[in-house]
């Protein structure tokens, strides 16, 4: 297996959803490497446990953001290069699921949806990439999902918003390519973390429950370490996790087929 390289010592990592799951263990992988992190989520308070539980916690600074608040994540990411002075690496892992039924679901609550996982991903993206470039050049990662790949049932406006991320920053890659710029969608299956537990059912009540996929799921470390070597081997787009990401060439290749199979299929 190919050891990680790049030396991480004077690099620094932006990631979202810190507090919590993937982002979290993400935190605690750069930190174990030396990189100079900065964290972010909504809650300070789960910011400030996982700063507690890094090794060297001087390298990890706190900024707190609400990824709906579209308009504030220019500033957000202003404030996040003036922090270390630079931004080599950004990893958009915030990100909220969805357990309803379309027909069931209020129009409101998919579009928050989308401006959490999408919009403002793209707006905080959008908003650290002029930093980068003036630097020489960065990398953008993104946590899309096997969902950004196929739909299934209750999960039509996530589906939707992770399938927009992967139309979004494909085009996005020609065009920041010569900048040297990297853009990297990392779509995991089934992770135990509490993605179900916070997923938004149709009126945006939490989902409340730990599914079965995510209950029997690959472990949030272990998909961490996956992702900290797809983005060292600067990977443009990989899948993460269990049988379950088979599914992706299932559909290439066999589109009918798989479509049934959804139809009967037991979703969690
Ligand atoms: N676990 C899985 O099976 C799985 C599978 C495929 C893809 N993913 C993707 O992986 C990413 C991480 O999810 P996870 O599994 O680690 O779930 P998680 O444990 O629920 O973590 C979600 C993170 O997103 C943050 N967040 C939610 N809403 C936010 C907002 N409005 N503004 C800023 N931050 C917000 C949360 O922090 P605060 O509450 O502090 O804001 C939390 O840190 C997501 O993009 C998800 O779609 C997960």
């Amino acid at each position: 297996m190919k050891m990680i390289d790049t030396d991480m010592k004077n690099k620094v990592v932006w990631i979202t959803g810190a507090s919590s799951g993937i982002g979290e263990e993400l935190v605690y992988a750069y930190n174990k490497l030396d990189a100079k992190l900065i964290i972010s989520s909504r809650n300070r308070d789960e910011l400030f446990r996982v700063k507690n539980n890094c090794k060297n916690q001087i390298n990890v600074h706190v900024l707190s953001l609400d990824l709906r608040d579209t308009e504030q994540l220019e500033y957000k990411a202003k404030e996040a290069q003036k922090i270390f002075g630079h931004v080599d690496l950004l990893i958009n892992s915030a990100g909220v699921s969805q357990r309803s039924r379309a027909m069931d679901t209020a129009i409101n609550i998919e579009q928050e949806i989308m401006n959490i996982n999408f919009w403002g991903t793209v707006a905080l993206s959008k908003g650290i990439l002029p930093y980068m470039m003036a630097n020489g050049g960065g990398t953008v990662a993104i946590i899309s999902s096997l969902m950004g790949k196929f739909g299934t049932r209750q999960r039509s406006a996530y589906a939707a918003s992770k399938h927009a991320l992967h139309g979004y920053f494909d085009s996005l890659r020609t065009e920041v390519f010569d900048k040297n710029i990297h853009i990297s969608l990392i779509c995991p299956g089934f992770i135990k973390t509490n993605i179900s537990l916070n997923a938004l059912t149709g009126n945006g009540h939490p989902h409340g429950l730990m599914d079965e996929g995510q209950e029997n799921g690959m472990s949030a470390a272990g998909c961490a370490a996956e992702i900290v070597k797809a983005i060292d081997q600067k990977k443009e787009e990989v899948y993460i996790g269990g049988k379950e990401t088979k599914a992706v060439l299932f559909k290439r290749f066999f589109p009918a087929r798989f479509s049934a199979y959804l139809r009967k299929a037991k979703v969690t």
